[in-house]
């Protein structure tokens, strides 16, 4: 059986943090539309000029566009084993046409977590993170601060004002996703703001007994 799981949740709540730990430990792609927006926005392609301002603004890409960005991805051959889909879908227009295109294949969504984490935390979290330009790799200034050889800068996106817009994105259209979730019986609620190994494990344990 192929193994669909999309993580949802609000910004900051470690979606991907956690869809990177899922992706290595059960070898399947990590598919990040906000990665895949920011890939094409650093390459100059046409889409990346399309969303760059949208994003810069912290409020949500339309549907058909990132439908088709995530269409095209889940064609290529890597994905048929299964993918850990990280904020994909956000809008139940999104999820509908996830599900179509599973059904395709006679694949479905097998796990939804929804990782859960205060506003005040997710503030903290994202206006002193930091992206190292040469690795991708994430850092936060207070907690997890970068080393002196890494060559930071931080998302046009973390900025406080654009935080706060991301967040009200988030409850605008969390309600009716997780309620789409909830009527498949694949949503399952997490706490995020319990240390990383420990959502993980909680994760995985998840996976493990929805594919046994
Ligand atoms: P996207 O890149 O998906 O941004 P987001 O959803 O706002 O989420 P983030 O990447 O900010 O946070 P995260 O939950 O992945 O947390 P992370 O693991 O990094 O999307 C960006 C934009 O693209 C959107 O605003 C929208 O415009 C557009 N877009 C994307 N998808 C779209 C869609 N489907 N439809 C329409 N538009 C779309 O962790 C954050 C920090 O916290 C890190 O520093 C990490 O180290 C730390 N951390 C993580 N977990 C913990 C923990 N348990 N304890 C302590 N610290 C932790």
């Amino acid at each position: 059986m192929a193994v669909f799981v999309v993580v949802i949740g609000p910004p900051g709540a470690g979606k991907g943090t956690q869809a990177k730990k899922l992706s290595e430990t059960l070898v399947l792609p990590h598919v990040s539309t906000g990665e895949l927006f920011r890939d094409n926005i650093r390459d100059r392609t046409e889409l990346g000029k399309r969303v760059e301002v949208i994003i810069s603004g912290g409020v949500l890409v339309p549907d058909e566009l990132t439908i088709s960005l995530v269409r095209d991805r889940l064609r290529h051959s890597d994905c048929m084993p299964g993918v850990i889909l990280d904020g994909f879908p956000r809008t139940p227009g999104q999820a509908r046409a996830l599900d179509e295109m599973l059904d395709e294949d006679g694949n479905r969504v097998v796990l939804v977590p929804h990782i859960r984490v205060r506003d005040e935390v997710i503030l903290e979290r994202l206006t002193d993170r930091r992206v190292d330009v040469r690795t991708g790799k994430t850092y936060h200034l207070k907690y997890n601060p970068p080393p002196p050889s890494a060559e930071v800068e931080q998302r046009p996106d973390d900025h406080p004002e654009t935080v706060r817009i991301r967040i009200a994105e988030y409850y605008r259209n969390i309600s009716p996703l997780l309620a789409y979730y909830t009527e498949r019986g694949v949503l399952h609620e997490f706490d995020g703001e319990q240390p990383i190994k420990v959502v993980t494990s909680q994760l995985l344990a998840a996976v493990e007994a929805k594919t046994a």
